[in-house]
């Protein structure tokens, strides 16, 4: 069984998307981590970003796996250092490249082959698992998204204000919607969880109860 949660970036999407795998007993996939590392290769090879031919040619060479919440890169252990604001800031130039998308699409189909699994992003509903048994898109205001990335920041050790987080978030956003292909949009299928208000342990269950709906 396929499960896709997708949202925009502050939604809460990978620790409802991990808790609900693990309630259920699924596998959990954080679509968003490969990017990142794909991302972190293409800088440390100091690929030009801007060559799109280039950085699908590279990302084709790359090793990248997934499991039980950590991502490899080569071999290597790199789940801590895809979340540096370097990565974040240009993973836009591997993720507007059709041809990249398509490889790490690829990827993603090959993890969930045969497995039940939870697979969180922008994209898996509506172009990456387009047969998924059940799509949700999980959303919430601005405001509330910031305020909440804003406290995860403050939680280690990083004060940033309301302002900051919501101009960072608000051109994420923009980037994350307006890119030709794997936009994040909602499947036309999916059902969307507004959280706003929402305590997690509501969420949580809203959404396993629904897959459990569909078993
Ligand atoms: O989920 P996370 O914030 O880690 O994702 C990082 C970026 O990777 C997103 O802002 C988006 O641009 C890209 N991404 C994507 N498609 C996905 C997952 C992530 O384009 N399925």
């Amino acid at each position: 069984m396929i499960v896709t949660i997708d949202g925009p970036a502050g939604a809460g999407k990978s620790s409802i998307a991990h808790q609900v795998a693990a309630q259920l007993a699924f596998e959990f996939l954080d679509t968003g981590a490969l990017y990142r590392a794909a991302t972190l290769a293409a800088i440390r090879a100091q690929i030009d970003l801007q060559d799109t031919e280039r950085l699908s040619e590279f990302v084709a060479t790359l090793k990248l796996s997934w499991q039980a919440r950590t991502v490899h890169l080569d071999g290597e252990d790199v789940s801590e250092l895809i979340r540096t604001p370097e990565v974040t800031a240009s993973i836009r130039y591997l993720a507007d490249v059709p041809a990249v998308r398509g490889q790490l699409s690829q990827i993603q189909r090959d993890i969930a082959e045969g497995r039940d699994i939870v697979t969180e992003g922008r994209d898996q509903g509506a172009e990456v698992f387009p047969h998924a048994d059940c799509k949700i898109f999980l959303t919430a205001s601005p405001v509330e998204r910031a305020k909440r990335r804003m406290r995860q920041l403050a939680d280690s050790g990083r004060y940033v204000s309301l302002e900051d987080v919501l101009s960072a978030q608000n051109q994420r956003d923009l980037e994350d919607r307006m890119r030709d292909v794997g936009r994040l949009r909602a499947a036309e299928d999916a059902v969307v969880v507004n959280t706003d208000g929402m305590l997690p342990e509501e969420v949580l269950q809203q959404i396993v109860s629904l897959v459990r709906s569909r078993i």
